[in-house]
């Protein structure tokens, strides 16, 4: 037969053994596979058109023959492959995990310490019995300063002190005007605190910033006194700044509580005996606080003796300057990396 007849197995053989040794990757050797052994390769044609015994016995041991050399070259270019890629892909175990190729760890986020102590003092307050409430950045000349008792004269008002979008609008300068919108609100008991950012008309230095937070507390009800301030400022303290602390008074004065206090909490560094961060004096000023004074009461509609109450004020930055030692508030704005990635 024609087809038969062209084939000589001896050449067909000696052929294909050889293009297999040639071979030079799995890719050309699978090549060589298809040409020699596949379907429509000259052996199978031959193989399918077999009319005698010996013909056949003599086209499959070429067949047998030729499928031992492929297996056989297929492993020694697969070892031959594997040690290529082995000493060029070596991997240096000591890169950092984001550095290899596409990233297979993400760098892992962290977040603000002013988030942290916001955190932190809204599970205080929530484990008090606190309510969270928001309070408005921009506001109105009424309830930033005159619901406070801040009088017309008041350096507070200035435009040098104060940013103002028009002359009844500012961007309020403390979360005290959260009171204000609390009380008209609701009825006492009121027992809130509202986190937030404050503005004021200040340089950029090392210790002011014309931004920063606030957390603002106040508690109404009847029979409230400055005992229950002392007491929850005491337990709020110790929460934050450990177990060991005291909490002190020194009289102030605010336009919106009667009396006024500045509570100051027993350094935590030196446990009071004095150091730089307490400036020596054993003791570190926190905000100010007092008794809501009965204006407020009557600005919202109230007789001014049916509740008494407290409330104080605290800057988040301050907190979290004091918790983790950072000297310049500056870097609370800066976003860098290497400072924030430090708080966990
Ligand atoms: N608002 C005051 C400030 O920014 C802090 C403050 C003082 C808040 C006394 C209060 C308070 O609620 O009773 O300096």
């Amino acid at each position: 037969m024609d087809t038969v007849a062209r084939v000589d197995p001896d050449d067909l053989e000696r052929e294909a053994l050889a293009a297999a040794a040639e071979a030079r990757s799995l890719a050309a050797l699978s090549e060589v596979r298809v040409r020699y052994l596949g379907r429509r390769s000259a052996l199978k044609l031959a193989l399918r058109d077999v009319r005698d015994r010996e013909t056949g016995m003599t086209l499959n041991a070429v067949r047998e023959t030729v499928e031992a050399a492929l297996t056989a070259r297929e492993d020694e270019l697969a070892r031959v492959e594997l040690e290529e890629r082995l000493a060029t892909e070596r991997v240096d175990v000591t890169l950092p995990a984001q550095l290899l190729g596409p990233p297979r760890l993400r760098p892992r986020g962290t977040l603000h310490p002013s988030t942290l102590v916001r955190r932190d003092v809204e599970d205080i307050f929530l484990g008090l019995g606190y309510e969270i409430v928001d309070g408005r950045e921009v506001e109105t000349t009424r309830y930033n300063f005159d619901a406070l008792g801040f009088p017309a004269w008041h350096p507070a008002r200035s435009p040098r002190d104060t940013l103002y979008l028009d002359d009844e609008t500012v961007l309020r300068t403390e979360t005290s005007p959260a009171q204000i919108h609390k009380m008209e609100s609701q009825r006492p008991p009121i027992y809130m605190v509202s986190i937030g950012r404050v503005y004021r008309r200040d340089e950029v230095t090392a210790t002011r910033y014309p931004i920063f937070h606030q957390f603002e507390g106040l508690a109404i009800d009847h029979g409230i006194t400055m005992a229950d301030l002392k007491g929850t400022l005491l337990y709020v303290m110790r929460e934050l700044y450990g177990p060991d602390r005291e909490v002190r008074f020194r009289t102030h004065y605010f336009p919106f509580t009667e009396p006024s206090m500045e509570p100051d909490v027993s350094c935590f560094n030196c446990g009071g005996a004095g150091c730089s961060i307490c400036k020596h004096s054993g003791w570190i000023e926190m905000g100010g606080s007092g008794m809501v004074d009965p204006y407020l009461y009557e600005f919202v509609g109230w007789g001014p003796e049916e509740y008494t109450g407290f409330a104080f004020g605290m800057g988040i930055e301050r907190t979290a300057q004091l918790r983790y030692g950072i000297g310049d508030i500056r870097a609370f704005w800066e976003n860098d990396l290497r400072f924030l990635g430090q708080f966990r």
